[in-house]
């Protein structure tokens, strides 16, 4: 019920005692509901006030005409600047014409939301009809509750944004990847249709996440669908649902992805996995800007942007005839390229310290240090598995424990070892293993043992060798043989 709840607070912008206690006496009767916090006599200090006292008033009743200079639809303006959810009630003199429809028009569009033209001045009681006068207060405060309602929830929803963007994170500062970020930012504002291209992990899903949490769309559903991983006989439903009763067993209806991401953004990952019935489909929803159920005669309509990513080399599969060309060129309208980490190593650094650092707290680990050599190795790895590969080695760092990553721990983690790297056969790196700590004697035997491998590979005979070894040659065959070479 309206005349029960919380009380309204009103600012009374007034510059006639006359005026004043017409209107304290109009409402007096809704006393209990309708509080008059303050009563000014000028605009600036109405702005003062509620500058100082943001959120103690609802609604604003103020004169059209008064003293100061600063007044009616700038004064009105500025009031609203200051708190866009206050209401304001704007009162006129009679002498300005009731059909005066511009005026009031005017006010409005300023930021009022209602005007009353003041009783005659022999009227003592009321400034205007006292029922009208007290409901529109009523309204007014009421507006005021959705707006600031909806405000309320628009932070929500902007702040979530905001969190998805910072775990969203794309760490680069190469300038292929500061290119990047300008395209994502500029294609974000365009709604059209885009293809990301890139090798496997690195960072297709982000940029797609970014590219939707940063468009006018950011409030709306993403949804991410991997195409390889419907079973063909359940793409068409999974995409576009179906009515109750469409086939057996579908005993209520099902909502399409389509339908779900309508407004938002749908991410097709693995586009090039949709199998070709599907293709057809998809090319005609993007057409026709409708979707058809199963089950259903009617078409329905949905406004989606559709994002689509691969690995592979789509114009290849368009020549084989397994991907069709005119979906082809209707999802590439906007193409996007994610480079491979090799090609932007200046990041490696950037990535690392940035998974370090969260992955590390995520862990409850401290963060370990990394010397310059062992980032050196970083540095000239060829990351097949671009950054996905160097999340998970950061991961198998933190997991060693260890506060300092020297190069063998950088290589273990890396997985580069003797078995998998015989180029590395002759280094003794991975001799000083932490979990295979030897005696001497025997760490001796494994050094001569590859050193006198190492030499003789590289020379041209046993001559040759034990001379390089500076051995005479009987001791050098001793020795080879002691060390079960010969
Ligand atoms: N520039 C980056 N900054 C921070 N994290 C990144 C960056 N690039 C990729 N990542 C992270 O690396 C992982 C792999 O990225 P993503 O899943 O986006 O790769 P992808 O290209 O989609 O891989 P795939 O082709 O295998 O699907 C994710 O955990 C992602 O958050
Ligand atoms: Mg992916």
């Amino acid at each position: 019920m309206i005349f029960e709840g919380k009380t309204i607070n009103l600012l009374l912008i007034e510059d006639e005692d006359y005026d004043v206690r017409r209107i304290k006496n109009t409402i007096t009767p809704f006393e209990e509901r309708i509080k008059i916090n303050d009563i000014v006599s000028n605009g600036l200090a109405a702005l003062e006030l509620l500058q100082n006292k943001k959120g103690k008033y609802d609604v604003v009743i103020m004169d059209y005409q008064i003293a100061g200079g600063l007044m009616g639809e700038e004064l009105i303006k500025k009031l609203k600047e200051i708190d866009s959810t206050i209401q304001i009630i704007v009162i006129t003199k009679m002498t300005i014409n009731l059909n005066d429809y511009n005026f009031a028009n005017k006010l409005i569009k300023a930021g009022a939301f209602w005007y009353c033209t003041k009783y005659p001045g022999d009227i003592e009681d009321y400034i205007y009809q006292p029922t009208d006068f007290v409901m529109s207060v009523f309204n007014a405060y009421e507006k005021c509750l959705l707006e600031r309602e909806r405000n309320r929830s628009y932070q929500k929803l902007h702040r979530n944004v905001e969190d998805i963007l910072v775990q969203k994170k794309i760490v680069g500062e190469s300038p292929i990847m500061i290119e990047l970020k300008e395209e994502i930012e500029k294609f974000a504002h365009s709604n059209v249709n885009t293809l990301i291209r890139g090798a496997s992990g690195t960072g297709k899903e982000l940029v797609a996440y970014n590219i939707h949490y940063r468009s006018d769309r950011r409030y709306e559903n993403f949804v991410i669908i991997n195409c390889g991983s419907l079973p063909s006989q359940l793409v068409e439903s999974e995409l576009f649902g179906y009515e109750k009763g469409a086939f057996t067993g579908a005993d209520k209806k099902k909502l399409g992805l389509f339908e779900i991401a309508n407004n938002g953004t749908i991410f097709l990952d693995e586009i090039t996995e949709l199998p070709l019935q599907a293709q057809v489909k998809l090319l005609r929803v993007i057409q026709d800007g409708e979707i058809q159920k199963i089950g259903r005669t009617e078409k329905i309509k949905v406004d989606v942007r559709i994002i689509a990513a691969t690995n592979i080399n789509v114009e290849e599969e368009v020549r084989e005839k397994r991907f069709r060309e005119d979906l082809y060129y209707r999802l590439n309208v906007l193409p996007i390229f994610v480079p491979d980490l090799k090609k932007r190593t200046s990041d490696i650094p950037l990535l690392i310290d940035y998974f370090l650092s969260n992955i590390s707290i995520d862990m409850g680990k401290e963060k370990p240090e990394i010397p310059d050599e062992t980032m050196k190795i970083f540095m000239s790895y060829e990351w097949p598995g671009n950054v996905r590969e160097l999340k998970n080695v950061v991961q198998r760092i933190l997991f060693s424990s260890q506060a300092r990553i020297t190069p063998l721990l950088a290589n273990r983690a890396l997985g580069i070892s003797e078995e998998t790297k015989p180029a590395n056969e002759f280094g003794f790196g991975d001799m000083f293993n932490l979990d295979n700590i030897v005696p001497l004697k025997d760490m001796e035997k494994v050094l001569r043992e590859r050193y006198f491998k190492f030499v003789r590979i590289n020379s041209d005979s046993d001559t040759d060798a034990a001379k390089k070894l500076g051995l005479a040659p009987p001791n050098y065959y001793r020795m080879a043989k002691e060390l079960g070479l010969k």
